[in-house]
C-alpha cells in the first residue's frame, strides 16, 4: 500500500469535488461539508465518471444512469448498478490530502 500525496487542500473546496491521477487509476475525490472521501471516479455500472455526480447525504448520484455511491462505503445503493466501488482511505495533513492506493489493485 503506497500513501500519495494527491492534492492541496485548498484546491478541493467545501462540497465540490476533483478528479485525481494516481498510477493509472481515476480517482474521485469529494469535500464533503469538510470531510474528504475518495472513490473510484469510473462508475462500476458502466463508462462514467463519478466526480462529475451530484452528492447529496455522502451519496453520489452517476451522471449517466443515477445510480448512487455511498461515499463512505463505496455500496451501490440503487440500481442499475449493483457492484460496489474502491474507496480509498484518505489522510490529512495542514496542507496536502493523501491516498492509501494498492498499486497492485
Ligand atoms: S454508468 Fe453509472 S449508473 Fe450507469
Amino acid at each position: 500500500m503506497e500513501k500519495v500525496k494527491v492534492l492541496k487542500l485548498s484546491e478541493i473546496t467545501e462540497n465540490t469535488s476533483q478528479l485525481v491521477e494516481v498510477e493509472d487509476k481515476k480517482i474521485a475525490v469529494f469535500n464533503v461539508d469538510g470531510e474528504i472521501y475518495a472513490i473510484d471516479d469510473i462508475c462500476s455500472h458502466a463508462e462514467a465518471s463519478l466526480s462529475e455526480g451530484e452528492v447529496f447525504d455522502c451519496i453520489v448520484e452517476c451522471p449517466l444512469h443515477g445510480a448512487e455511491f455511498d461515499l463512505k462505503t463505496g455500496e451501490a445503493t440503487t440500481l442499475p448498478a449493483t457492484k460496489p466501488v474502491v474507496v480509498y482511505k484518505t489522510d490529512v495533513d495542514d496542507e496536502y490530502l493523501y491516498l492509501e492506493v494498492d498499486e497492485d489493485a
